[in-house]
C-alpha cells in the first residue's frame, strides 16, 4: 500500500477508535513504563500521545492508574526478566483492582516466544501489540473494554506511521525523531532484526517538516535515531546519503543541535565523517560500536570489519577532527572468546581511548546464531573479563573528563540526575 493511503487508513482508524474511548470510558488514568533504548523511549512518547488524545491523564504510580501499559525490551536476557517480574506483579495488583487494565508491547511481543510465553504465564495481560503497529492501540483498547479477553495484534515488518501520530515528547527542548526502522545487519548475537524487521528508510521531506514543526514549540536539539543510521536512503530509488540528510537539516532554522543514534562501523563514509567539520549544528561526538576488539571475533559475530579496519576508522575520525567525543557498545564473553580475544579488546579500548562506553556482558538470545554454539563462555569468566574491562574504560575516561577543568563550554542543562528529583 502506497504511503498516502496507508496514512489515510491510519488516520480514519485511531480517530474512530480515540472517539469511542473518549465519550464512553470513564477510568482513565494511566502510566507507560518503558525498558530498553532510546527508540523504545519515542514509542513511549507516540504512545503517551495517543493516551492523552483518548482523554487519559497520565500518573506516576502505578498504583493510580487503570491502565499499565509495559513497553519491552529484549536485547538482553536480564530486559525479558525485568518485564517478567513486572507483569508477575501487576498480576496481584489485578487481583485487588480488577478494572485495571494491562497492556503490553514492545520488541518482546513481536518475538513469538516471549510472547507466548506472555499469554500463557499472565492471563491477567488485557492488550499486546508490537513495534510496528502502535497506532492500533486505541482499537485494541475498545475491543477490551467491549468484552474481548485478550486483544492482540502484531505486524512484522516496520510501518512508517511517524507522520500520522505525533508523540508526547518528554522535553520540550529536544526531541527524537525516527529516520529509519529495522535492521538488516544479523549481527550473530542479536536480536534486533528478527523482533523489528527489515531495514526502511523516512524519506526525506517527512523528517524534515516534522523537525521544522519540532522547532516551532521549542526544540533545539534534535536525536536521529536508527539502527544503523549509516546507511540511510539505502531503500530509495533515488540516491540519498545520512550525509545528506545532516545538511538538510543543518539548514534548518531553530535546530541548534543535531545528534545521531547508532552507526555501524563498517558502513561509515567519509562524507559523514567530513559532516563534523562541515556541519556547525551537528554536535561533535560519535558513537561507534565495536562489540569486540578481537577480528576473530568480530568475523564470528558478522560485523563484517576487522580490528585493524575499526582503528583505521577511529584514526581518520581522529585526523579530521582531534576533539571529537568517541562512545561504543562493548560486549564480553561472547562465545569462543579466549583470553588472548579478550586481550584485543582491551588493546582496542586503550588505543582508542574513548570518552564513554556502553559495557555488555555477552546474553544468550534464543534462535540467533550465536545462541546455537556449543563454545559458550562460563558465567565467572565472563564477569572477571567484565570487571577487568571497566578497570581499563574508567581511568581513560577520567583522563578525558579532566581535560575539561577550567575550559568553558556551551552546554544544554537537560534534567536533574535521578536521584535528584
Ligand atoms: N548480549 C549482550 N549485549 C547485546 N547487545 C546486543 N545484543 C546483545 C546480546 N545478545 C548490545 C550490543 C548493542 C547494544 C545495543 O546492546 O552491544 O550494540
Ligand atoms: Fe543488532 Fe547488529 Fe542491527 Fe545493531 S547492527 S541492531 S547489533 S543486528
Amino acid at each position: 500500500m502506497e504511503n498516502k493511503e496507508l496514512i489515510n487508513d491510519i488516520n480514519i482508524n485511531i480517530n474512530e477508535y480515540i472517539r469511542n474511548i473518549k465519550e464512553n470510558i470513564y477510568y482513565k488514568k494511566a502510566i507507560v513504563i518503558t525498558h530498553g533504548c532510546q527508540m523504545n523511549e519515542h514509542d513511549s512518547e507516540k504512545i503517551e500521545w495517543l493516551l492523552e488524545k483518548m482523554g487519559y491523564d497520565l500518573v506516576k504510580d502505578i498504583k493510580d492508574a487503570d491502565l499499565v501499559i509495559v513497553n519491552t525490551c529484549s536485547v538482553r536476557h536480564s530486559a525479558e526478566d525485568k518485564v517478567y517480574g513486572q507483569l508477575g506483579n501487576l498480576k496481584n495488583l489485578k487481583s485487588k483492582k480488577k478494572n485495571i487494565k494491562v497492556a503490553v508491547c514492545g520488541c518482546m511481543m513481536q518475538r513469538e516466544e516471549s510472547r507466548n510465553y506472555v499469554i500463557e504465564k499472565f492471563p491477567n495481560v488485557d492488550i499486546i501489540f508490537g513495534t510496528n503497529n502502535i497506532w492500533k492501540l486505541p482499537e485494541l483498547l475498545s475491543m477490551s473494554y467491549n468484552g474481548k479477553k485478550l486483544a492482540i495484534d502484531i505486524e512484522e515488518n516496520p510501518v512508517n506511521f511517524d507522520d500520522t501520530l505525533g508523540a508526547n515528547r518528554l522535553y520540550s527542548f529536544k526531541s527524537y525523531v525516527n529516520i529509519m526502522y529495522g535492521c538488516n545487519n544479523f549481527c550473530s548475537y542479536c536480536i534486533v532484526p528478527y523482533t523489528r524487521g527489515r531495514e526502511t528508510s523516512r524519506r526525506p521531506v517527512e523528517i524534515i517538516r516534522e523537525i521544522e514543526n519540532l522547532t516551532k514549540k521549542g526544540t533545539k536539539e534534535v536525536t536521529l535515531l536508527g539502527q544503523n543510521v549509516n546507511s540511510y536512503g539505502k531503500t530509495f530509488e533515488d540516491e540519498f546519503s545520512f550525509a545528506d540528510l545532516l545538511e538538510q537539516i543543518n539548514d534548518i532554522d531553530g535546530v541548534e543541535r543535531i545528534r545521531f543514534m547508532t552507526s555501524h562501523p563498517k558502513d561509515i563514509s567519509d562524507e559523514l565523517i567530513y559532516s563534523f567539520n562541515n556541519l556547525d549544528k551537528l554536535c561533535n561526538f560519535l558513537h561507534l560500536p565495536v562489540q569486540a576488539g578481537s577480528s576473530r571475533v568480530l568475523k564470528m559475530m558478522n560485523r563484517k570489519y576487522t580490528k585493524e579496519d575499526y582503528l583505521k576508522k577511529i584514526d581518520k575520525i581522529k585526523s579530521i577532527n582531534p576533539d571529537i567525543a568517541l562512545s561504543t557498545d562493548i560486549m564480553v564473553g561472547f562465545p569462543g572468546e579466549s583470553e588472548e580475544d579478550f586481550l584485543d579488546t582491551l588493546d582496542l579500548a586503550k588505543k582508542v581511548e574513548y570518552d564513554t562506553a556502553f559495557t555488555f556482558i555477552y546474553s544468550v538470545r534464543e534462535n540467533t546464531p550465536a545462541a546455537k554454539r556449543d563454545d559458550q563462555v562460563p558465567d565467572k569468566v565472563k564477569h572477571e573479563r567484565f570487571e577487568r574491562l571497566l578497570d581499563v574504560l574508567y581511568p581513560i575516561q577520567e583522563k578525558k573528563n579532566r581535560k575539561f577543568i577550567g575550559k568553558n563550554v556551551d552546554v544544554l542543562v537537560e534534567d536533574f540526575s535521578k536521584k535528584d528529583r
